[in-house]
């Protein structure tokens, strides 16, 4: 039987966080079909807003691209910009991300990520017929026993402040679909990579250090395993959701095959033709053992299919980091 949702298209879409890793790599995607976006992002300093300029270069030289630099907890700015814009899907990603500074900070969180959703669902409230599709996060899932993990498995057992505001979120959202009968759909996504991914993340770190001849910081025994996803495989899932979002949605984007943190380790060696140096420290607090996404879900309804194994996934992402001068690796360190 095909469960594939019927396709409805858009013209006019507005991306929150349009300057980060997965936002403007949507942003891009978007312009190439042929889209107009408008692009809102406040450059946080969660880390460098240089390189977050350097991802909207692309956008910028198109015709199609208009940017707002402002912030989601800005109430007017935001009623404004949709009184301005007739927009047919909003793609939120915009949030303050990473799991261990949450728990040094979660009131920042929950402002960012909680009150700004509000205030977006609000806007898309009072102007019917807008598509509403957001990011959530694999992290949701906690330290769930079972393994893949399903859409409707245990939610309400996060780990860390980022998990707990991201959940919150999602039970924003539906109480939005519930009282106002916004189309929404919210795409968890699991552990992204490839080019312009965060810097401190765990691949991009590691990939610096490795061609800079450091040794990398291992936390735990090396055997929890993320599901990593990569950024093309993402972009298409959510292009996916973005025509098919209709009632009220849940999906996993992710690869359907974790690595252990060791694997991943030997895999961005490989790909850099190095053998990593490995210092061991214990597991962080707030990390997850094991994420493992079921996509049946998402391959059903949207045709999500992602086709990147990590090994190629690292060996795209090396040779644009090649073309792109390290990414802003440096800039990254020089504000640390
Ligand atoms: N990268 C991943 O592996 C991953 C995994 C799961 C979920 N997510 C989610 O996907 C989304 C995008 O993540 P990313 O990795 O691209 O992160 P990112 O930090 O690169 O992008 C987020 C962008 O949002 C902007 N932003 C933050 N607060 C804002 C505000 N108040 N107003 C306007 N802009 C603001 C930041 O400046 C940044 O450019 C986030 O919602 C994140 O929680 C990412």
């Amino acid at each position: 039987m095909n469960s594939l949702l019927p396709s409805k298209d858009f013209e006019r879409v507005l991306v929150t966080g349009a300057a980060g890793f997965i936002g403007s790599s949507l942003v891009d995607r978007l312009l190439a079909a042929g889209k107009q976006v408008v692009g809102l992002d406040n450059f946080d300093s969660y880390y460098s807003p240089v390189i977050k300029q350097r991802n909207l270069i692309s956008a910028k030289a198109h015709a199609g691209f208009g940017f707002l630099e402002g912030d989601i907890l800005n109430r007017d700015l935001l009623a404004r910009l949709f009184e301005d814009h007739n927009f047919d899907v909003v793609v939120h990603l915009a949030a303050l991300a990473g799991v261990r500074p949450s728990i040094q900070d979660p009131a920042a969180y929950f402002h960012n990520n909680v009150n700004g959703t509000m205030n977006l669902l609000e806007c898309v409230r009072h102007h019917p017929g807008q598509r509403f599709v957001m990011a959530s996060s694999s992290s949701v899932y906690g330290n769930l026993l079972e393994s893949p993990f399903g859409e409707d498995c245990e939610t309400a057992k996060p780990v860390s402040p980022y998990a707990a505001s991201k959940k919150s979120g999602e039970v924003l959202a539906h109480c939005y679909h519930h009282l106002y009968g916004v189309p929404i759909t919210l795409l968890r996504f699991f552990t992204v990579y490839g080019p312009r991914q965060r810097p401190e993340m765990a691949i991009a770190k590691f990939i610096h250090r490795i061609r800079n001849g450091e040794a990398i910081t291992m936390f735990g025994d090396g055997n929890s395993a993320r599901d990593y996803t990569y950024i093309a495989d993402i972009t298409a899932g959510i292009y996916s959701a973005m025509l098919r979002c209709s009632n009220y949605s849940i999906y996993n984007l992710g690869n359907s095959s974790p690595v252990s943190l060791k694997e991943m380790i030997a895999a961005v060696g490989r790909a850099c033709a190095s053998v990593p140096s490995v210092q061991i420290q214990d597991d962080q607090p707030g990390d997850v053992q094991l994420t493992c996404a079921d996509i049946t879900r998402a391959a059903l309804e949207l045709g999500y299919a992602p086709e990147t194994s990590l090994d190629d996934g690292l060996r795209s992402y090396l040779r644009w980091l090649d073309a792109h001068n390290g990414s802003g690796a440096k800039e990254q360190e020089r504000q640390q």
